[in-house]
């Protein structure tokens, strides 16, 4: 009941008005019904076929810093997300990069920043991830659309709308200021190849492992690639389910021949090493309608320090959910308290801040309640200071975005047009709100250049 008080308010917030506090959100409508003329296909939305942003010379808008309802067309190919963000680095100044290993296909993994001090890598505290899987499609979308959008309203001193959210310039200052990375795709070439085959696809395209006559056995699931209880036989009980990681190539999540086997993977962590600062990293999949915070390894437990991913007594028992004492499994991965708090904190507003949005209820809950997992990025992210205290702790989110789309069978991850602009409104709308509730929380260690 308690979401109703979301719609009991017609006010709309008016831009351009002082920074909102969290609790402000439930005065937010929810954005009215958008009608939009492209039709469904079997496999929802298209891809666009040409390059929107002309190699960099055509600077992208989100739908926040245009009229409410503006049709956002079809979803960006891999070129147009490389051109849109060379055009985001021409258009406002911000620093691109490129990792340093290429991916099997041969292609870069790019990414930007943008809100910081230029030349000093410690000035950056929130890194954002997308397409790490691809047929999780718009994931790219959502980012860059959202990067163009504050950029464009920090120049032009504007606020955002995402539906029934807005934010004030204020706002979007302070969330740039925070000073933000990101690498919109992660897995060029699995995107690629599911752009041309829609084929469901969502490994990464490395052959190396593949079995003849079997095209299912190419490619590695990047997000159980990452040096997070990679050994997942050694590290977990034997009954947990097969979402955990697989060795099998032909399976969804085959986790390649040994942790960051991958360059997509290594990318991530190049970015972390050489982003000395960062504080909190989102990863961004479909879908689920979920915001997912550490742990992903089995329930979060705050009394016993020493019960955790670094103590070998605990292999072979963790990753069952419930606990149950009586079947002998007693297994809670570790989380000081402060962090949980903080990790809950921000989840929250930005699930509320995407209900928002669009009026479509979001969840937030530590990874392990949806399925417990070995390998994936944002564990890896928090789990870098656990290992290393000289290593700034990175608080992990994963984003589920939608809820998926019934319409097409073969592949509920294509979304049709509506949703595919919904998602841009809700995650954009979410983002926002992490960036501000991380600026309030603590944006990790200040550093010098
Ligand atoms: C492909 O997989 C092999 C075996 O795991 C690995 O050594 C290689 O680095 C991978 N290639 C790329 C480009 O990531
Ligand atoms: C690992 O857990 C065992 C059992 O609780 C405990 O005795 C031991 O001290 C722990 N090891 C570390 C390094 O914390
Ligand atoms: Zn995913």
């Amino acid at each position: 009941m308690k979401a109703l008080t979301l719609f009991s308010s017609l006010a709309l917030p008016l831009l351009g008005e002082a920074c909102l506090l969290p609790e402000e959100l439930l005065d937010a409508v929810p954005a009215p019904h958008m009608v939009l003329p492209r039709q469904t296909g079997n496999t929802g939305l298209g891809v666009g076929q040409g390059d929107r942003f002309d190699g960099g010379s055509v600077v992208p808008r989100g739908p926040g810093s245009q009229e409410h309802g503006t049709d956002m067309g079809l979803l960006l190919n891999v070129k147009e997300i490389h051109s849109a963000v060379r055009a985001l680095v021409d258009e406002y100044g911000i620093e691109y990069f490129e990792a340093p290993d290429k991916t099997y296909d041969g292609n870069p993994i790019f990414g930007a920043r943008a809100g910081g001090t230029p030349g000093c890598a410690s000035s950056y505290h929130v890194y954002f991830n997308a397409a790490i899987h691809a047929r999780e499609r718009g994931s790219a979308d959502n980012i860059v659309y959202f990067m163009a959008d504050l950029l464009y309203a920090n120049k032009h001193n504007t606020g955002l709308r995402y539906g029934g959210r807005t934010y004030s310039n204020c706002d979007v200052r302070r969330a740039l200021a925070t000073g933000i990375v990101f690498t919109p795709l992660a897995n060029p070439d699995g995107v690629a190849w599911d752009q041309e085959t829609n084929t469901c696809w969502r490994k990464n395209r490395n052959a190396t492992s593949a079995i003849e006559g079997n095209p299912a056995s190419v490619g590695v699931d990047l997000n159980r690639n990452f040096d997070f209880l990679y050994d997942y036989i050694e590290k977990f009980h034997p009954d947990v389910g097969p979402s955990l990681a697989s060795q099998n190539p032909a399976a969804q999540t085959f986790q390649g021949l040994s942790a960051f086997s991958e360059a997509e993977s290594r990318a991530i962590r190049w970015v972390m090493d050489t982003h000395p600062s960062l504080g909190w990293y989102m990863d961004i999949h479909s879908y689920t309608g979920v915001l997912l915070y550490a742990w992903g390894s089995d329930e979060n437990q705050i009394r016993k320090p020493y019960m955790n991913f670094m103590n070998s007594t605990y292999d072979n028992v963790r990753g069952l959910l419930p606990d149950d004492p009586d079947a002998g499994d007693v297994y809670g991965e570790y989380i000081p308290s402060r962090d949980w708090a903080d990790k809950v904190y921000a989840a929250e507003r930005s699930k509320l801040a995407m209900h928002a949005a669009t009026g479509r209820y979001y969840d937030a809950y530590p990874a392990a309640l949806l399925y417990p997992t070995s390998g994936a990025s944002d564990d890896y992210a928090y789990a870098r200071h656990f290992v290393d205290p000289g290593l700034s702790k990175i608080h992990g989110y994963c984003l589920e975005f939608g809820f998926g789309n019934s319409q097409v069978r073969s592949c509920p991850f294509y979304p049709s047009p509506q949703q595919y602009h919904q998602h841009l409104l809700e995650t954009a709308s979410g983002f926002m709100e992490f960036l501000l509730a991380a600026s309030e929380i603590g944006l990790g260690p200040e550093g010098t250049c």
